[in-house]
């Protein structure tokens, strides 16, 4: 690995068109693990469009060149270097074939061409293909690709690449060979290629325009039966977009490869996508629910890349989110519409937006308030790949969803089209998007803008007034961005353009009419306001009575609230609100709030107390049975402890952890009946089917016996756990099961937890994507003063099956226990910081995307007490000498600045 500790800062602002173009690609691989070489043929010519260059600068890395040949003859005027080849005395116009060697067997930064389980795979977004072969390895040269591979034929019965299989067939000593054409131009970052011994399950369709078409998941032959539901969920994304958006599937043939080994989720390769095999492979017994919905949402993400990030690409890579944003949004669209079909009402897509909503208050917003904060279109970046992030990805998602909340579904369609219209086959940018939204509605959006350049969550506080007499009711709105951190401060410069959608709820319950003064007539129950200044005031005429606001309904805008609601307000909202999104919201401000008084009394060490409304608004949601399952469960889960500790002055979670366990038990036992009946209520007899329905049934089923395992007396819960453990016919309840005993452990019930644990590995002994879950519930758990985590998590990583050269049982294993285990994690002693830096640098030297994920888990360290600060500095501090990648070194560089 070449040593780049220098950090170059690459700016938004520098970009430059490239100064040559490549037209067309032919690439021929001789694949062999130890030494592939590859041979490329290009045909370059000057971009007219571009300042002249002396050279052409070719980008490479870990390569070896093997010789360079120019319009046919041998090139001497080529020179190696760090960065890549530059190539000297070039014509206007030219064909350059390079042949270089790679070694995919000693690849583990997975980035590039590599191994893994004997096959070959690749990974080339987002700077990934310099290291297959040198390039102008920028999303702005658009090339077509023709792709020969060549293998031994035992070893590498299949051979994949982009696009259509154009020819085949046997070559002298034991090899074949195949060769694929891609129809479309794309940047080299959707180059892809598969090797090795794989079998498909497929499907032919037809599409709207009549055409048939070849749809294959290729997996490793023992996970054959774990496809269906991959292929179910590409089939109906294949529809999907077809419906909603008019975008038909342009290729004859579309394949999903899974692989076990692979630094993020998926990968949007022209027709042949690469999945990490945790959001392929699905059967009863080995997947949970979540997984099941993880499946469908990232196959369609994937899917819907091709035209949203493919067929119209990124000009550069600040412009990530312009795909990614984009392409969330489709997926939480598709899955919300797969949940809920055409009915716009159903709290099935309520359900799908909390949990996305939670998702981004969770991880997006810490982001933003700490030292990696940058906006939806970043400024400069050192690593790209540090900018895969909650805030290019999720907020992103939320600033796209913004122009559909202010157009509606048809008027964001009509955006759609235009952009289609404007920018198919071209690499363009976030202004593109935003002026073909604008256009398409003639509306101008130069001020929405700021929601691609500010960083920061913006915070809306709200004011209220009835005046009885004159029927009025005003409410003032002001936008602020509090005190952000100085990473986002840098960014914002003045107020946007926020939707801002609001209700009033009479004492009735029900939603008041809503007229705005100046408007001729009420209409609707829910507006969307308009904020485009610093402060703002609406007033709504004609209100009978003094109303209790229902504020940013179905979280219109990524925003703070800031209202003065009292807890009998929250309560009555919890109870009446018509908004689903908002009746969860009220609950998890009230429990917000009691839990973070609890958590400075436990701080100081007194007495901790609950009051009895608290646990009566927990009663009436549990047994109301009006409410869909799914629902209660997630008004029924307390906000997250790192949620929690973000909200303090002064994170302490020891202290939140106290609180946290101290309502739960509370919970348990105040409502023990009452969970022990919804544990009855909600059993899914039958053969396992992953609907929402089911599946809110599971969830609110296992969530009681959750509560019940945290009772001071754990026998029932082991009782019912243990039955549960050795009867279910699904591992979202054996799962769930496990974890309950994992929990009764902590109330003294080792015995259980132990033979379950057992169990449980060897009945998925071969099952890697189950083992992963092993090790993860196991980081995951409490703990206790004799048996604290990391000493379990220690032992662990000695074990048999732990490999850390793979990113799925790293992260079930490491991660978990840094990222999800924040009382353990933030152990006093500084013991779980020690470890974070050893895990790190281990990583470091293995694979730097995955060190610098890791590298993320302090990064809010300023926010913390003072004596877990100074502890976490130390460890920061021992990364930052030790650390070689730019990858992690720009993460704890801006951590510690
Ligand atoms: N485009 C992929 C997706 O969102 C993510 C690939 C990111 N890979 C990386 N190494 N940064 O579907
Ligand atoms: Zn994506």
């Amino acid at each position: 690995m070449s040593d780049n500790a220098s950090s170059t800062v690459i700016r938004r602002a520098d970009y430059t068109p490239p100064a040559f173009l490549i037209d067309s690609v032919a690439l021929e691989f001789d694949l062999a693990p130890a030494r592939t070489i590859v041979r490329n043929t290009m045909r370059v010519r000057r971009n007219p469009d571009a300042a002249p260059a002396p050279h052409l600068e070719l980008l490479g890395e870990a390569l070896e060149v093997l010789g360079a040949r120019l319009d046919g003859a041998p090139h001497g005027a080529v020179r190696a270097h760090e960065h890549g080849l530059t190539v000297e005395n070039v014509p206007e116009a030219f064909e350059l074939t390079l042949e270089s060697a790679c070694a995919p067997d000693q690849n583990t930064t997975l980035s590039g061409l590599y191994v893994s389980s004997g096959n070959f795979f690749t990974q080339c977004e987002a700077e990934g293909f310099r290291r297959i072969t040198y390039f102008l390895d920028r999303p702005d040269v658009m090339a077509s690709y023709t792709v020969t591979l060549r293998a031994d034929k035992a070893a590498y019965p299949v051979l994949l690449s982009n696009g259509n299989l154009v020819d085949s067939g046997d070559l002298p000593d034991g090899r074949h060979f195949a060769q694929w054409e891609d129809p479309f131009r794309k940047p080299s970052y959707l180059f892809a290629l598969v090797a090795g011994k794989l079998v498909a399950i497929e499907e032919q369709i037809t599409t709207g325009s009549g055409k048939e078409k070849l749809l294959q998941v290729w997996v490793e032959p023992a996970d054959l039966d774990k496809t269906r539901h991959a292929m179910d969920s590409l089939i109906h994304s294949i529809r999907w977009d077809e419906q909603r958006f008019g975008l038909k599937l342009d290729l004859d043939r579309f394949m999903i490869v899974a692989v076990g080994d692979f630094n993020m989720g998926a990968m949007e390769n022209k027709g042949l996508n690469i999945f990490n095999t945790k959001y392929v492979l699905a059967n009863p017994e080995t997947a949970t629910d979540t997984d099941f919905a993880n499946i469908e949402s990232v196959v369609g993400h994937e899917y819907f890349h091709n035209w949203t990030g493919n067929r119209v690409t990124c000009r550069d890579w600040f412009q990530l989110s312009l795909k990614e944003g984009l392409t969330v949004f489709r997926d939480q669209e598709f899955s919300a519409d797969m949940a809920a079909g055409d009915d716009v009402a159903s709290t099935a897509r309520a359900v799908k937006r909390i949990e996305d909503v939670r998702v981004l208050r969770q991880l997006q917003f810490a982001e933003d308030a700490g030292p990696m904060a940058h906006p939806v279109r970043p400024e400069s970046y050192v690593e790209i790949n540090n900018f895969y992030t909650m805030t290019v990805y999720e907020k992103g998602s939320e600033v796209v969803r913004m122009y559909q909340t202010l157009f509606g579904r048809d008027g964001f369609r009509k955006g759609m089209d235009l952009y289609f219209k404007r920018h198919d086959g071209q690499a363009v940018t976030c202004d593109d998007f935003r002026h073909a939204m604008a256009d398409a509605n003639g509306r101008d959006l130069a001020q929405f803008e700021r929601w691609y350049s500010q960083a920061g969550t913006p915070r809306v506080s709200v004011r209220t007034a009835y005046d009885a007499a004159a029927r009025r009711y005003t409410v003032t709105l002001a936008q602020g961005y509090g005190d952000a951190s100085p990473a986002a401060r840098e960014t914002q410069q003045g107020p946007l353009l926020i939707p801002f959608a609001i209700g009033l709820i009479g004492r009735d319950g029900r939603d008041l009419p809503l007229r705005l003064d100046g408007e001729a007539a009420a209409s609707g129950t829910t507006r969307v306001l308009d904020i485009t200044d610093t402060e703002q005031t609406f007033t709504f005429v004609d209100v009978p009575e003094q109303p209790l606001p229902s504020l940013l309904r179905n979280f219109s805008s990524p925003v703070i609230v800031e209202y003065d609601y009292s807890d009998d307000d929250l309560a009555f909202l919890l109870a009446h609100d018509s908004d689903p999104f908002n009746r969860w919201e009220a609950g998890q401000r009230l429990a917000t709030r009691a839990l973070l008084t609890l958590a400075a009394r436990a701080a100081a060490n007194e007495p901790l107390t609950l009051g009895e409304n608290f646990i009566a608004a927990f009663r009436r949601v549990l047994t109301d049975a009006n409410l869909s399952p799914a629902f209660r469960e997630l008004a029924l889960t307390l906000p997250s402890e790192t949620y929690l500790a973000d909200q303090m002055a002064e994170a302490d979670p020891a202290a939140v952890h106290r609180a946290r366990q101290f309502v739960r038990r509370q919970l348990a036992t105040a409502l023990r009946a009452d969970w022990l009946a919804a544990y009855e209520q909600h059993q899914t007899p039958g053969a396992y089917e992953p609907t929402p329905e089911a599946s809110g049934r599971r969830a609110l089923k296992n969530l009681a016996l959750a509560y019940l395992a945290e009772l001071d007396d754990p026998a029932d819960a082991v009782r019912v756990a243990s039955a549960q453990y050795d009867a279910s016919n699904n591992m979202t309840d054996r799962a769930a099961a496990l974890g309950a005993l994992l929990s009764a452990a902590a109330a003294g019930a080792n015995e259980p937890a132990e033979h379950a644990l057992d169990d449980f590995y060897r009945r998925f002994e071969k099952e890697a994507l189950v083992i992963d879950k092993w090790f993860a519930m196991q980081a995951a758990q409490r703990g206790t003063p004799a048996q604290p985590t990391l000493a379990k998590v220690r032992k662990l990583l000695a074990h048999p099956a732990f490999n850390l050269k793979n990113p799925n049982r790293a992260r079930s294993l490491i991660f978990s226990f840094c990222a999800a285990n924040p009382a353990q994690f933030h152990a006093a002693d500084g013991s779980g910081y020690a470890f974070w830096a050893e895990q790190v640098l281990a990583l470091d030297a293995i694979n730097p995307q995955v060190a610098a994920r890791l590298a993320r888990s302090l990064e809010l360290w300023r926010r913390f007490t003072p004596a877990l600060r100074d502890r976490m500095r130390d460890a920061l501090e021992q990364v930052a000498a030790g650390a070689k990648s730019r990858d992690v070194r720009e993460i704890v560089e801006k951590a510690l600045a």
